[in-house]
């Protein structure tokens, strides 16, 4: 019998409802570009989350449109976390800001009051805080640092997005929300990203960049429909073979999969171009936001699987964690993380997300220009080289999540 692959990357929220949704659209083209969903998404999303909502192509174009809302500029200062992604600094560059990174708690992968306020100065313009794999930042203690020295606080919420059960204190206290519909996010539309303005000056400033951004074109529409097909009859079947490597290099080679990072972002630039959300996109999106319980519930139930038999088993567990959180993944520390993705994947279990190695990820980016100082986030530095993520994802089933977990605790107990 075939055993299915456990990963990350795969296609993680492409089941067979997903698949027939982007093929259904893929056939046809008069909707890949313009249609109504951008519009229905808009009014679904505003449902959810307070604020005006206004779509780009990716979460990275959304923070920097409000970068550029808020007259970031050389000169100013933007606080980060270390432990995040590329296209966050990059953003803050693109806009000739410095991103200032700071340390993060070892228990929520998150930013904390006090490592702010360390790194605050007359010319920090805004703190982004990132809600780490959907483990809740202290957003509120946040807040008050942010009202205190007169900061924007921008919510980044790429990998999380509540629903009437939680967690509370997601999206409540931002000034913006950033939202990713990327391929492995809290929900995806393939790629989309979205920023909701609670100030209506903002949302009518960013709303302008928006109806100014460039359509994308229908050929780079029709490749990202083909995305889903291509993990589901092409990447899985193949994954536990030793064609998967060669199939994916030549995949990317040829370009028929659209890069997650480009060269030049993982070079730490970014294009100040602004793309609108192509409406095969938000139409995907939206099918999923309208699901976002359902999704969200069965995070919850692989999490707290995990967390039970962690317990049970005396797993190093991050404390940050709590019952019912619909985490994106379930992050561990272990020693020697590497090693044991290596074994891993030998079983066709593959736990390469990106996120390890590295404060700036992937760890193939080029450090030099990150402005990032080694040495200045120890906890990030330390975090980042023993974390080992389980999947939690829409098609990860309890029954892989069970057979992962007892392969987890031989390998820790070894
Ligand atoms: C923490 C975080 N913020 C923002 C983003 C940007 O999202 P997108 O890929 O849609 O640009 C990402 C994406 O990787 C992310 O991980």
């Amino acid at each position: 019998m075939r055993i299915r692959p456990i990963h990350h990357t795969f296609g993680p929220h492409v089941d067979w409802r997903y698949l027939w949704k982007a093929t259904a659209l893929s056939y046809a083209p008069w909707r890949y570009v313009a249609g109504t969903a951008c519009n229905e998404l808009k009014q679904e999303l505003k449902k959810v989350l307070p604020g005006e909502p206004a779509l780009f192509t990716s979460g990275r174009q959304a923070l920097f449109a409000v970068l550029r809302a808020l007259d970031v500029r050389p000169g100013h200062e933007v606080i980060v976390q270390g432990y995040t992604c590329v296209v966050v600094p990059n953003a803050i560059h693109a806009s000739g800001a410095v991103p200032v990174f700071a340390d993060i708690d070892r228990d929520t992968l998150n930013l904390t009051k006090e490592s702010v306020e360390t790194c605050i100065t007359q010319r920090t313009k805004a703190v982004i805080c990132q809600h780490t794999f959907g483990i809740p930042a202290p957003v509120k203690e946040l807040r008050s640092l942010c009202d205190k020295h007169g900061i924007v606080l921008i919510e980044d919420m790429a990998h999380v997005i509540p629903d009437h059960s939680g967690p509370g204190t997601i999206g409540k206290y931002g000034d913006f929300l950033i939202l990713s519909f990327g391929r492995d996010k809290a929900i995806s539309g393939i790629e989309g990203g979205a920023v909701m303005s609670r100030d209506p000056a903002m949302a009518q400033k960013i709303a302008g960049m928006e109806e100014a951004a460039i359509h994308r074109q229908w050929w780079e529409v029709a490749r990202l429909l083909e995305y889903p097909a291509r993990m589901y009859s092409i990447v899985r079947p193949l994954s536990c073979t030793g064609l998967l490597r060669p199939v994916l290099w030549t995949m990317r080679q040829f370009r028929l999969i659209a890069p997650v990072l480009t060269k030049e972002e993982k070079e730490g630039s970014m294009s100040p171009l602004l793309y609108k959300l192509p409406n095969a996109c938000a139409a995907l999106a939206l099918g999923e936001l309208k699901r976002l319980e359902t999704i969200n519930n069965h995070r919850r139930t692989i999490t707290d699987f995990f967390l039970r038999y962690g317990k049970e088993h005396g797993w190093p567990m991050l404390q940050g964690i709590t019952p019912g959180s619909p985490l994106q993944k379930f992050p561990l520390f272990v020693k020697d993380a590497q090693r044991k993705r290596a074994i891993l994947r030998k079983e066709n279990i593959h736990l390469n997300d990106g996120w390890t190695s590295c404060v700036v990820c992937p760890e193939t980016v080029n450090m030099d220009i990150m402005d990032y100082h080694w040495g200045k986030d120890p906890t990030a530095e330390a975090a980042c080289e023993q974390i080992l993520s389980l999947p939690t994802h829409p098609t990860m089933t309890v029954f892989q999540a069970e057979r992962l977990a007892r392969r987890m605790d031989a390998l820790i107990k070894k």
